[in-house]
């Protein structure tokens, strides 16, 4: 497959079949992301693989609570728009999918882009497997039972936790703005 044409595959996929991921495939799909450059080299991230569609559950339900928790403090923050939605007992934040790779990184601001960048790896690998992948910003916040339950260390965070699965559709790319070139020199 060409580059350009994985670029259009690479979709944020919000439906997933009835179909689970063979653990062996998540392994090739991390192999990959592993070329990512990072900092020095210094690779600092960390993978926790929830192939598990229970737990999934559980996570979204505990990272709805949360977050919901968090809005009833502060009526005005950003995650306020979400109130509506999150409040709906159907709404799986992970779109039902069998499986959610978590992209940690370290805590700080330096544990931010290393991870970022991985995890953009990871979904062009998926994608290029025939996978499907949505990051979810509204899952980097379970409660701490689910994050003591899955493992997430003291001294990391959660970045990118992606849902992946096979998709039930490939939507087509939602509307790109014009490149921001503010500047040409040369
Ligand atoms: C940091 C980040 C957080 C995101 N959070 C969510 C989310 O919580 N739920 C969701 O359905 N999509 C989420 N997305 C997916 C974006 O909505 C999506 O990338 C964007 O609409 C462009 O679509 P595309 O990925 O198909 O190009 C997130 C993407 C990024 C990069």
């Amino acid at each position: 497959m060409e580059f350009s044409e994985l670029l259009l595959k690479r979709r944020s996929i919000r439906g997933f079949e009835d179909k689970d991921v063979p653990m062996e495939l998540i392994d090739e799909v991390i192999a990959d992301s592993l070329y990512a450059p990072s900092g020095g080299n210094r690779q600092a991230w960390g993978f926790i693989i929830v192939n598990d569609r229970d737990t999934v559950k559980r996570l979204s339900d505990s990272s709805k609570k949360n977050i919901l928790e968090q809005i009833e403090k502060d009526p005005d923050s950003y995650m306020a728009r979400y109130k509506d939605g999150l409040s709906n007992e159907k709404l799986n934040v992970f779109h039902n999918a069998p499986c959610v790779v978590f992209i940690l990184g370290e805590k700080g601001p330096m544990g931010k882009v290393d991870p970022a960048i991985l995890a953009t790896y990871f979904m062009l690998s998926a994608a290029a497997k025939g996978l499907g992948t949505c990051w979810i910003g509204l899952g980097t916040s379970p409660g701490p039972d689910m994050k003591a339950e899955i493992g997430v260390p003291d001294d990391m965070t959660i970045l990118a936790p992606l849902c992946l699965g096979y998709p039930k559709n490939i939507p087509d790319v939602p509307e790109r703005k014009p490149a921001n070139i503010l500047k040409r020199i040369g």
